[in-house]
């Protein structure tokens, strides 16, 4: 699809249905908090939105901010983690919290991926929602909104990745991520995409197809 006919599109659904989630509240500059970036994106790569909503609260209730974090006994931090899964995870933020108390917050992209437990995936939407640069998330979700964009049945990793890259609005990188994310959980879902309802269906290879349900195919293994 061409970029400049989608992101319009996109952005301008996302400004009237984006998703009231915590972890979206926006400073007077209009990026997000670095700090529940972050944390959210940790949380949110093994647990649905509606239950992170409520680690997400219990943990930033416990550990308001960075230096609450670090400052915190370890068990603190794993007992606040109870029930979200890998305490690697726990065991990484509380490190990563302490290196930042160190060291200063990073701002870049690069930066956050020199953090412990920080992958590309959190590192480019710290990047992008909290200090506005161009980095392309890329998670399941997001992947297969492009796959049926493009009528790509089979996306390679490079492929995703760059079509990603071409997309991204370079004006709005954070909301263009988000867009994409909130795309993918409500509209532009696995079995039964609402492509009635969905701004880029004049753009998308799969609805023209008549079967977009049948994109990506189904990993091999
Ligand atoms: N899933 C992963 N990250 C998300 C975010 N920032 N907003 C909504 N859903 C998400
Ligand atoms: Fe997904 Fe359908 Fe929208 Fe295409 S038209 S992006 S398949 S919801």
């Amino acid at each position: 699809p061409d970029p400049a006919a989608v992101r319009p599109l996109l952005l301008s659904w996302f400004d009237r249905h984006a998703r009231a989630l915590p972890w979206r509240l926006t400073r007077p500059d209009g990026r997000r908090d670095p700090y529940r970036v972050w944390i959210s994106e940790v949380l949110l790569q093994q647990t649905q939105v509606a239950r992170g909503l409520v680690y997400f609260e219990r943990f930033l209730t416990a550990f308001p901010d960075v230096e609450r974090l670090a400052a915190a006994p370890e068990e603190a931090v794993l007992k606040a983690w109870e029930g979200c899964g890998y305490y690697a995870r726990a065991r990484n933020l509380h490190r990563a919290a302490r290196e930042m108390a160190a060291s200063g917050m990073p701002t870049t992209h690069q930066g956050w991926l020199a953090l412990p437990g920080v992958g590309p995936y959190t590192a480019a939407a710290v990047a992008s929602l909290a200090f506005g640069e161009r980095q392309a998330v890329m998670d399941g979700n997001v992947r297969r909104v492009l796959s049926r964009l493009s009528g790509v049945r089979e996306p390679t990793d490079r492929w995703a990745q760059q079509q990603a890259d071409v997309l991204l609005d370079p004006q709005r990188p954070g909301d263009w991520n988000e867009a994409l994310m909130d795309l993918g959980a409500t509209i532009c879902t696995p079995k039964s995409p609402r492509c009635a309802v969905c701004p880029l269906q004049t753009h998308c290879a799969a609805f023209a197809s008549g079967d977009p349900a049948q994109y990506p195919a189904p990993k091999k293994r």
